[in-house]
């Protein structure tokens, strides 16, 4: 059990030292790419030293990716079982998607238009194979209002789709009361927690979530090249995914070339040999969430995001979040005219800070101080204003 744990200024600080950038840079792109930790490197290292020295070592290097499950698992709130491993969520979202089969009239995927482009990319090239078609629930005002899910999902749907952290302004939505929509109808429910995951806490039994995914290397602390798949186990026996390899079958070493033998669970929708390098570092950088604990790094986050609206407010800037920290994650995005300008200015300052289309974004960590933020909207009002 973690305990509850109010992350102060001072433990903000005393975790810096973790991140040995932070000495030299205020790092508030994690909504692209956490800073390198030292125990993400040491995992890293781990992997080369063994295959440096031990050359092949397929036991330890799989017991690390089974690890790295584990750790997911924990971070979510599910078991073991329930968890496969794979190297992007456009991959998982393939797999996921792959896997649908139409049931009468229930044949309809519903998401949403703030979904991380991949999703609905995915799911258009899935559709037509899989036989099912695709709605979109629009964005109003950099929101979708619940009621919306009411509005379009209903007894065709057979998956919904939604984004907890809407990638271009921070907004977050309330799972649990989605979950509740889409359930009523009968639809499976996947989210793809990628923008938010490492920043709110995450229960996928309480939420009632059958299916999430997301990668690793924003506020999960890891590297490119890996990316995890909860699917509920009762669900999981259901699908029968397209996407698949010798990982996924029961046996991966009976090589029976004429077998395909699903493994049972969510075993399933691994596929080839796994990420292995991506694995160690993926582990420790969960453990670090695990460890400061996703409650209290969600109210931290919470503090942080309401501090950096005050300070976007008092320098009278176009705030395309939502204003309330509720329905707000750790992104403040801020408009501009030349976001990418911005974001290279922020840079020479030793700011890094992450475009995207016409805002710049500021997406601090539980680590971020008050300080740091104070000094990040100095430089962006001073750049904004020249
Ligand atoms: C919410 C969200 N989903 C998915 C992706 C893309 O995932 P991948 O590149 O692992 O397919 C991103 C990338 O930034 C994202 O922000």
């Amino acid at each position: 059990m973690i305990k509850e744990k109010i992350i102060t200024e001072e433990i903000a600080k005393e975790w810096q030292k973790e991140f040995p950038i932070l000495k030299e840079v205020i790092h508030v792109g994690n909504c692209s790419q956490a800073p390198q930790s030292r125990r993400v490197r040491a995992a890293i290292e781990e992997y080369l030293d063994n295959w440096l020295t031990v050359g092949m070592d397929w036991d330890y290097w799989v017991t690390e990716v089974n690890k790295a499950k584990k750790e997911f698992a924990k971070l979510i709130n599910a078991s073991e079982e329930e968890i496969a491993v794979t190297s992007s969520v456009s991959m998982a979202t393939a797999s996921v998607l792959g896997s649908l089969k139409p049931e009468g009239s229930r044949s309809k995927v519903v998401l949403t238009e703030m979904e991380f482009p991949t999703i609905g990319q995915v799911t258009l090239a899935q559709a037509e194979k899989g036989n099912f078609e695709v709605d979109f629930i629009p964005v109003q005002d950099g929101k979708i209002e619940e009621e919306e899910y009411d509005k379009y999902v209903d007894a065709d749907t057979l998956l919904t789709g939604v984004t907890f952290g809407y990638y271009q302004n921070g907004f977050k939505q309330n799972l649990k009361r989605i979950g509740e929509i889409v359930h009523k109808e009968g639809s499976i429910f996947f989210v793809d927690a990628y923008q938010a995951i490492g920043t709110a806490h995450v229960d996928v039994k309480e939420m009632d979530i059958d299916i999430l995914t997301t990668g690793n290397l924003k506020y999960l602390l890891g590297i490119p090249g890996i990316a995890f798949l909860y699917v509920k186990s009762e669900l999981a026996e259901k699908l029968q995914p397209s996407i698949t390899g010798w990982f996924g079958m029961e046996n991966p070493f009976a090589f029976e070339i004429k077998n395909l033998d699903f493994a049972a669970g969510t075993r399933r929708f691994d596929t080839g040999t796994p990420p292995i390098l991506t694995a160690f570092a993926a582990r420790a950088g969960m453990e670090i969430i695990n460890e400061v604990g996703t409650k209290n790094i969600e109210q931290r986050i919470e503090e942080l995001s309401q501090f950096s609206l005050n300070l976007a407010q008092d320098y009278k800037m176009r705030i395309a979040s939502p204003s309330n920290t509720e329905e707000k994650g750790a992104v403040t995005a801020i408009e501009c005219d030349n976001a990418h300008d911005v974001e290279a200015k922020l840079k020479d300052q030793k700011i890094i800070a992450s475009a995207r289309g016409n805002v710049i974004r500021i997406a601090p960590h539980f680590f971020t101080t008050k300080e740091n933020l104070e000094t990040v909207f100095k430089h962006v009002d001073k750049i904004l204003k020249s």
